[in-house]
């Protein structure tokens, strides 16, 4: 668990390997707010509580996926999911991807989604992962902006990305090259990347 003091409050990332009753329902509760804020998550419509519990428990089941979460004061205000290739997949084992990632509207603002997808990347390099995979709609600015001040490059834009309410949206694809810090570097491995 990393957790850093900032304006008075504590910002913690974990990963989940089992969730508490309390946990699950703050997280599904941020998870709706998010839904209902407009994105972070494949949901467009907010989710019954059981409907997103089951989403959560299953994926803490799912051995290619992990599940972060971030806290507010201790609080579960948001998650992220990083997502292994499968094992058939050789030819692109050195790739992950980055996905659902949000915090709810009510604790934005504090750095805590830097500090989670930070985290997620530091998890996916130690695995041994070159490069991180991401899109997003081009709707959400503020992720967007979040990225690119990441270090995330912008490889292309799907036009026909996602349909929110009747409106086909357009989504952005971004990579980031990762450094393990062990082995060859990344750059000399993957070549002008
Ligand atoms: C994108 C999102 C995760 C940011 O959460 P957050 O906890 O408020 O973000 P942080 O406080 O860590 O801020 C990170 C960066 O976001 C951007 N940002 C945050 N608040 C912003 C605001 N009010 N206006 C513009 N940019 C803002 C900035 O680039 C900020 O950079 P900084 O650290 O240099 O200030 C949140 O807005 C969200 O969940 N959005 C909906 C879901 C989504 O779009 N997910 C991504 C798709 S997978």
């Amino acid at each position: 668990m990393n957790a850093v003091q900032r304006s008075g409050h504590v910002l913690t990332v974990e990963i989940a390997t089992s969730i508490a009753d309390e946990a699950l329902a703050e997280l599904c509760e941020a998870t709706n707010a998010a839904i209902a804020e407009g994105g972070g998550f494949g949901w467009v419509q907010a989710q019954d509580r059981a409907a997103l519990a089951r989403h959560f428990r299953g994926v803490l089941l799912v051995p290619d996926r992990t599940l972060f979460l971030a806290r507010l004061d201790g609080e579960v205000v948001g998650s992220a999911q990083l997502v292994r290739p499968p094992k058939n997949n050789e030819a692109q084992a050195f790739a992950a991807q980055l996905t659902h990632a949000y915090i709810a509207p009510y604790a934005r603002g504090h750095g805590l989604a830097r500090a989670l997808v930070t985290r997620a990347e530091e998890h996916a390099a130690a695995m041994g992962f070159r490069v991180l995979n991401l899109d997003v709609r081009e709707t959400q600015t503020r992720a967007i902006a979040l990225f690119e001040s990441l270090g995330y490059r912008r490889w292309g834009t799907h036009p026909a990305y996602a349909r929110v309410e009747g409106r086909t949206v357009a989504g952005h694809f971004y990579y980031k090259l990762l450094e393990p810090g062990r082995g060859r570097s990344t750059e000399s491995l993957m070549g002008g990347a």
